[in-house]
């Protein structure tokens, strides 16, 4: 896809892999919307990327913990621009970010659930009118390798709590999401798809978790770059890649009874349903 004249929006762009993206789509030409809840690191990346001769990319803060926050996001952007034509659901914290303790977000709900999966559900629905007008155009969501289905009688992992299985299950969830999203978009022209980018990039999430990194964050990045631009796999959609091979994810993804029971409890928790 040529980039050029071409809106993308990644959240989770202060930091880590989708700061790389980022870079790489204003290099291509891209008009990027950055995203995050640090204006320092966002100013920092803004600078870089003006320093090499591209476009100065937009900045949102905003704190995908609390729903209010995400919905102002989308709204903010739908005000601001007239075309999306990539949405790179990015943003995301790691097994063990804050700790190895359950917590929660601004509206009470599971953090891991909470800001890896259920802002990314909110945003994606709430540009979608944005993302049609601009088809052919794509959401990229990034999830893992890293699944764990879901129990419905506790997504919010009131007993038995571990980090890894709160990741886990949000990854899962989002790869869910995005099947079942593709079937909702089919005809529309927007393509949604999912990937694990790559095996523990060296980022903070990874640092802050104690592992030692196996991978680079361009590897991970470009794996994402494949997915958001790449011509093979326009008009592919609800796939979930691992890296740049297309992958088989847990079978709950393929449980459509399971992503119906997860999509009704996303559209009740976000208020979509009203
Ligand atoms: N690293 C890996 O090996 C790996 C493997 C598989 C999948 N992934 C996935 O890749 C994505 C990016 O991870 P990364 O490794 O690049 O992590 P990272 O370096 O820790 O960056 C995370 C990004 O998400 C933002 N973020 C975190 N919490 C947020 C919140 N509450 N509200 C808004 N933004 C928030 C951060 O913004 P701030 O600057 O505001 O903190 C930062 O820009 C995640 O979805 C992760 O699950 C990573």
């Amino acid at each position: 896809m040529k980039m050029d004249g071409k809106t993308v929006l990644v959240t989770g762009s202060t930091d880590g892999v989708g700061r790389y993206v980022a870079a790489k789509l204003a290099a291509a030409g891209a008009r990027v919307l950055i995203h995050g809840r640090d204006r320092e690191r966002a100013g920092t990346l803004a600078d870089e990327i003006k320093r090499q001769g591209h476009s100065e990319p937009i900045f949102y803060q905003a704190d995908l913990s609390s729903l209010a926050a995400a919905r102002q996001l989308a709204e903010t952007v739908l005000a601001e621009h007239k075309r999306l034509d990539v949405f790179i659901s990015n943003a995301g914290i790691g097994s063990r970010t804050l700790g190895t303790e359950r917590r929660t977000s601004a509206d009470g709900h599971e953090l891991r659930f909470a800001v890896n999966y259920l802002s990314g559900f909110l945003l994606a629905h709430l540009l979608l009118p944005l993302l049609k007008a601009s088809a052919p155009s794509r959401i990229v969501n990034v999830a893992s390798l890293g699944q764990h289905p879901l129990d419905f009688d506790d997504v919010m992992l009131t007993k038995g709590y571990t980090g890894t299985r709160a990741y886990a299950q949000s990854k899962l969830a989002q790869i869910m999401f995005t099947v079942d999203l593709a079937r909702e978009l089919e005809g529309s022209g927007v393509t949604v798809n999912a990937l694990h980018p790559a095996t523990y990039m060296n980022t903070t999430m990874v640092r802050e978790g104690g592992i030692t990194p196996i991978s680079t964050v361009e590897q991970g990045g470009d794996a994402i770059l494949h997915l958001a631009t790449g011509d093979d796999v326009a008009g592919k959609s609800g796939l979930f890649f691992n890296g740049m091979q297309q992958s088989q994810a847990n079978p709950q993804a393929y449980d459509e009874a399971a992503r119906k029971r997860l999509r009704a409890l996303s559209l009740e928790l976000t208020g979509l349903s009203a």
